[in-house]
C-alpha cells in the first residue's frame, strides 16, 4: 500500500526541515505532491495500453507549460499525470516483450528518486565518496562474475553507446602509444554485422572505419574470421565482441577471439549491454567462456539487471589505459584530492549522477542470489516459449535461442500481416512483439528479461491470435 498522503506531509513538515528559499519560497507542496506520486506509481506500475501520441494532441491537452509565471506544482504535476506519462511506453509490463524492456525492481525505482534528493556528485571521489564506494561495490560483483583481477575498475555511466564510446576511445588510445601513432589510413575497429548499431556510430565519432568480420553459420563472431581480417587490415586496433546480439541474442565466440586479437595486439572491448546479465546465470555462463582475457566490457543494468534508466557498467581489466585519456585536467580543478580512483578518468564525462547506486541498493536488498535466480527466470521462459513455437503447428522457430530472444515466423503471414497483428495487440496491451528482419526475413522477435512476465501467458496469446490472419482477429 503507497504510504498516505499525510505521512509524506508529515515527512516534507518535519523538523528538520531548512529555512524556505528567498527565490523559490517555501516548496514543500512541490516536494510532498512529486514524492506522493513517485511512491504511489513506483508501487502500482504502469499502463500495457499507453501509448504514444502526436506534439499537436499533446499541445492540445497541456497547453504551453512553460511561462513567466509558472504553472504551480499541483497543476504541472497534474499535466504530468494525466496527459504527459500516459504518452509514454510502459516498459516494464511483464506482456513488453519489444527491444529490450527494462524492468526494474521496486527497490532500484524507489532508490532513483533518493539519488535524486541526496544530489551527489560523482564524478569525482572527493565530492561523492560515500556513493562512489558502494557503486563500486556494485562493480566488483561484476568484475568477479567477469573472472577481472582485483584491480579492475569501472563507471556507471549513461547507457550502451556512451559506455562503448569511452571503451573504444581507450582502446585507440593504447593503439597509439604501442604502435607509436597513427597509421596513415586511420584506425579501424572489427565488429560483426551483429554487434550493436552504437558501435558503428562511435566508430564515426572516433574518426574509425569498420571492418566487418564475416560470421559463422551459427551467427558467431570467431577468431579464425578476425585473424583474416587483421592480416587485411593491420591498422585494427579493436574489435567488438558481442555478449548478447540485441537482435537474436547470440553470443559471439569470445575464447577465441581474445586470443587471435591479442596476438595482434588488438584490444577486445566485450559489448555485453543487453546480455551480459547472463554471466550471473549458472546456465548459460559457459558461453561467456574467455571474457576473462578481455579488456573492457560493458552492461546496461537498465536492460536486464533490473535497474530504471539510464546505466550503464562500464569496466576495463586495468583501467590505467582509460585514464590516460579520459582524465581531465584545468586550473580549476588541480586542488583536487586524486588519491583514489575518480569515476571520471574513466569515462568522456565529468559531471555525473551517482546512477549506478539504484542498482546497489536494489543488490544489497535482494542479494546477488535472487539476481541470479531473476535472470534464469527470463531464460527459463524463452526456451519454453521457443520449445512451444517449435512444436506448434502454426508458428516455425527461426533460431534456437542462446539467451533470452525468441525469433519465429508464422508461415503464410506478409510483413503487412506481422505489423497489423503487432499493432493490433500493443494497442489493446495485451502484449508487445514488435518485427525484425532475420537473413532480410520479417520475423518476430521475443525479449524476455522481465521476470515477472508468465510464459504460458504469451504461449496463449501466441496461440490465440495467431492462428488465423489478423485481418480477422
Ligand atoms: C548490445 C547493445 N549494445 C549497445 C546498446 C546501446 O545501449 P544504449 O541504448 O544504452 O545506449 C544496446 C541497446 O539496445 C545494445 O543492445
Amino acid at each position: 500500500m503507497p504510504p498516505s498522503e499525510a505521512a509524506f506531509t508529515s515527512a516534507v513538515t518535519g523538523a528538520q526541515r531548512r529555512a524556505p528559499s528567498p527565490i523559490w519560497g517555501d516548496e514543500r507542496e512541490a516536494v510532498s505532491a512529486a514524492l506522493h506520486w513517485a511512491a504511489t506509481y513506483a508501487v502500482e506500475g504502469s499502463d500495457p495500453k499507453a501509448t504514444m501520441r502526436s506534439a499537436d494532441a499533446l499541445l492540445a491537452d497541456a497547453g504551453e507549460t512553460i511561462t513567466p509565471q509558472g504553472l504551480g506544482a499541483a497543476r504541472a504535476l497534474e499535466i504530468f499525470d494525466t496527459i504527459l506519462r500516459p504518452a509514454t511506453r510502459s516498459t516494464d509490463d511483464p506482456m513488453n516483450l519489444a527491444y529490450i524492456p527494462c524492468a526494474p525492481t521496486r527497490a532500484a525505482v524507489a532508490f532513483d528518486t533518493v539519488v535524486s534528493a541526496a544530489n551527489i556528485y560523482g564524478g569525482l571521489w572527493e565530492g561523492g565518496a560515500g556513493a562512489i564506494f558502494a557503486e563500486n561495490q556494485a562493480l566488483r560483483w561484476i568484475a568477479d562474475l567477469l573472472g577481472w583481477p582485483a584491480e579492475a575498475a569501472g563507471v556507471f555511466v549513461s547507457g550502451g553507446t556512451s559506455g562503448n564510446l569511452s571503451a573504444l576511445a581507450v582502446a585507440r588510445e593504447q593503439a597509439r602509444a604501442r604502435r607509436g601513432g597513427r597509421p596513415e589510413e586511420g584506425w579501424a575497429v572489427a565488429c560483426a554485422s551483429t554487434a550493436h548499431s552504437s558501435n558503428v556510430t562511435v566508430a564515426k565519432v572516433l574518426d574509425m572505419t569498420v571492418v566487418e568480420v564475416p560470421i559463422d553459420d551459427a551467427g558467431h563472431l570467431t577468431g579464425p574470421a578476425l585473424a583474416a581480417a587483421i592480416t587485411q587490415f593491420p591498422n585494427i586496433c579493436a574489435v567488438v565482441v558481442s555478449a548478447g546480439t540485441t537482435n537474436a541474442g547470440l553470443v559471439d565466440d569470445i575464447a577465441s577471439v581474445v586470443d587471435v586479437a591479442h596476438a595482434h595486439d588488438v584490444w577486445v572491448h566485450v559489448d555485453g549491454a543487453y546480455g551480459g546479465a547472463a554471466l550471473a546465470a549458472p546456465s548459460v555462463r559457459h558461453l561467456f567462456d574467455g571474457i576473462e582475457k578481455a579488456d573492457s566490457f560493458i552492461v546496461d543494468p537498465h536492460k536486464w539487471l533490473f535497474a530504471p534508466y539510464d546505466c550503464c557498467a562500464l569496466l576495463y581489466r586495468d583501467p590505467h589505459a582509460a585514464a590516460s585519456i579520459h582524465a581531465q585536467h584545468a586550473a580549476y580543478l588541480d586542488s583536487i584530492d586524486r588519491g583514489e580512483s575518480n569515476p571520471s578518468d574513466l569515462a568522456a564525462h565529468l559531471s555525473r549522477r551517482v546512477r549506478g547506486l539504484p542498482l546497489w541498493y536494489s543488490l544489497a536488498t535482494h542479494g546477488t542470489d535472487k539476481y541470479s535466480e531473476a535472470i534464469e527466470a527470463g531464460l527459463a521462459a524463452s526456451r519454453k516459449v521457443a520449445d512451444w513455437i517449435g512444436a506448434s503447428t502454426h508458428l516455425e522457430l527461426v533460431l534456437e535461442p542462446e539467451l533470452s530472444v525468441v525469433l519465429f515466423r508464422r508461415p503464410g503471414w506478409s510483413d503487412a500481416d506481422y505489423r497489423r497483428w503487432s499493432r493490433k495487440l500493443a494497442l489493446e496491451g495485451t502484449m508487445l512483439c514488435v518485427p525484425t528482419r532475420h537473413a532480410e526475413e520479417m520475423v518476430l522477435r521475443l525479449a524476455f528479461v522481465n521476470p515477472d512476465t508468465d510464459p504460458d501467458h504469451v504461449i496463449a496469446v501466441l496461440d490465440q491470435t495467431m492462428r488465423r490472419p489478423p485481418a480477422e482477429l
